[in-house]
């Protein structure tokens, strides 16, 4: 798979290194939710008229997904967390995506749904295979198919067309063989344009899912029942355009709490809506840390003690696999011995191996993990294998013993807004170096690793 970084560019080689054994405290502003933002952006190709968006993230998968649209003619202009997309210049010419892009972010892949809506014919190349998985697409093809598409394989590109000569597909009932976060947002989209209606059961419910038909709603689209496992759309001959404020990062805001149960210091988060929270809450609150929230803020108080708890990754409402990795960080530091069980995505627990190295006693059979809680951790030289697992390295380095070097970051910077800036402003000290140099020269990877200088109490296995 390209990662981002290659796109931007694979000369920088960048990391930090998280002093450990610190205390925050302070508040913490949270983005706007990256995964809303995304899907926001793909259904901005559902209008031919202008839509805002505001609150969005500055990631690097947004600048992505931004590429991507430009790159079929569209007007993608963001000013800070403001973002304007004009799609009225639209041309498949090449009746194709770039294939760098699609596959250098899996989210892009939800295109297919508004452009085949809008346009009749699409031609997305496949995502990239990530590392969390398999993350098969069978369920969009199913449900696309089902609305009336022919969907045909054509090497590395889906070719996804309407059959009738009104170039509409036509709506349907489907109903989702697992609880797809991608396939609902595809699926829906597709049908906001069909003739009739459409009904997805086994939806899924995220608040990404309700966000997207929020925004849909505004656009003029009939909706019910999005946040539910039941949605129903009637279809619309046209949409318009409309401005909409992407809801809070409910896992940004998740990763910030867990930041302080680990360090064990009270912090407030705003603005959040912690009905989106509150499998997370539970747990927090199981482990020992006392909640207190307002409509829009949440204050987290953790106990000097961190208990052990069982967590099962399930979908929303239950708790994100997105906070896994996380939660696995914080847990390492429990009194007494969890289990983690992860059920959504089977390649999930490569934190696994770095935090065992950082002294962490993780006993691993398959996709269940027993932590058995430890006084300290130390600081060692880490990798982050994906987006979450990056910032669960983090949060272990603020509170092992000596200076972690995390490396891995092109993950990180996919997902978080400014994530150790914010961290510092609570009072962490973290500091971000770029070295140029291919990341790819092993040899001179290795040099540069021992003059970066892991801090006293690592660990290397
Ligand atoms: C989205 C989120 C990701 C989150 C995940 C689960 C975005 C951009 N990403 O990913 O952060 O971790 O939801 O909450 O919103 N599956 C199939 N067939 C399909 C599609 C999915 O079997 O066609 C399976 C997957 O292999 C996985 C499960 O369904 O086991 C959930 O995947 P899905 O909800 O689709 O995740 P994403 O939308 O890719």
């Amino acid at each position: 798979m390209h990662s981002v970084s290659s796109i931007s560019d694979s000369n920088l080689f960048p990391y930090l290194r998280v002093q450990g054994e610190i205390d925050l405290s302070g508040q913490i502003e949270i983005s706007g939710a990256k995964n809303s933002a995304l899907v926001l952006m793909a259904a901005s190709l559902l209008t031919e008229e202008p839509i805002h968006l505001s609150n969005v993230p500055k990631l690097t998968d947004i600048d992505v997904m931004a590429k991507l649209l430009s790159s079929i003619g569209a007007n993608v202009n963001q000013i800070s967390n403001e973002l304007d997309i004009k799609t009225n210049g639209l041309s498949l010419s090449q009746n194709s995506l770039p294939y760098e892009l699609v596959n250098a972010l899996r989210a892009s892949f939800v295109c297919i749904g508004p452009l085949l809506a809008r346009f009749g014919e699409v031609k997305i190349p496949l995502p990239g295979g990530c590392r969390i998985g398999a993350r098969p697409i069978n369920e969009h093809i199913r449900g696309l198919r089902a609305l009336g598409a022919t969907v045909t394989f054509e090497g590395e590109n889906v070719l996804a067309k309407t059959t009738n000569l009104r170039n509409k597909l036509i709506g349907t009932k489907i109903r989702l063989t697992c609880k797809s976060v991608g396939a609902t947002e595809t699926i829906l989209m597709a049908s906001i344009l069909a003739e009739g209606k459409t009904t997805i059961e086994n939806a899924a419910r995220e608040p990404e899912i309700q966000d997207l038909a929020n925004m849909l709603t505004k656009m003029g689209a009939k909706i019910k029942g999005a946040g539910t496992s039941t949605i129903i759309i009637e279809g619309v001959d046209h949409l318009k355009g409309c401005i909409h404020k992407v809801i809070p990062d409910r896992i940004e805001a998740g990763t910030f709490l867990i930041a302080s149960a680990i360090t064990r210091c009270p912090i407030t988060i705003f603005p959040v809506i912690p009905k989106h929270l509150e499998a997370v809450l539970i747990k927090l609150q199981e482990c020992g840390c006392l909640i207190k929230q307002t409509e829009n803020t949440i204050k987290i108080i953790p106990g000097k003690t961190i208990y052990a708890v069982d967590i099962t990754t399930m979908p929303f409402p239950g708790f994100p696999t997105d906070l896994q990795a996380p939660f696995m960080s914080l847990l390492s530091t429990a009194k007494g011995t969890s289990k983690i069980e992860e059920t959504i995505f089977e390649k999930r627990m490569q934190h696994v191996g770095e935090l065992q190295r950082m002294g962490a006693q993780i006993q691993l059979h398959d996709n269940i993990a027993l932590i058995q809680g430890v006084n300290k951790l130390f600081a060692t030289s880490l990798t982050g294998g994906d987006l979450r697992s990056s910032a669960a390295m983090v949060l272990a380095g603020l509170v092992a013993k000596g200076t972690s070097v995390i490396k891995g970051l092109s993950h990180l910077d996919r997902g978080y807004e400014n994530f150790e800036k914010k961290l510092c402003n609570l009072g962490a000290n973290i500091k971000r170096t770029e070295v140029k140099r291919p990341i790819s020269n092993r040899k001179n990877t290795e040099k540069l690793e021992s003059k970066m200088n892991v801090g006293s109490g690592s660990q290397v296995a």
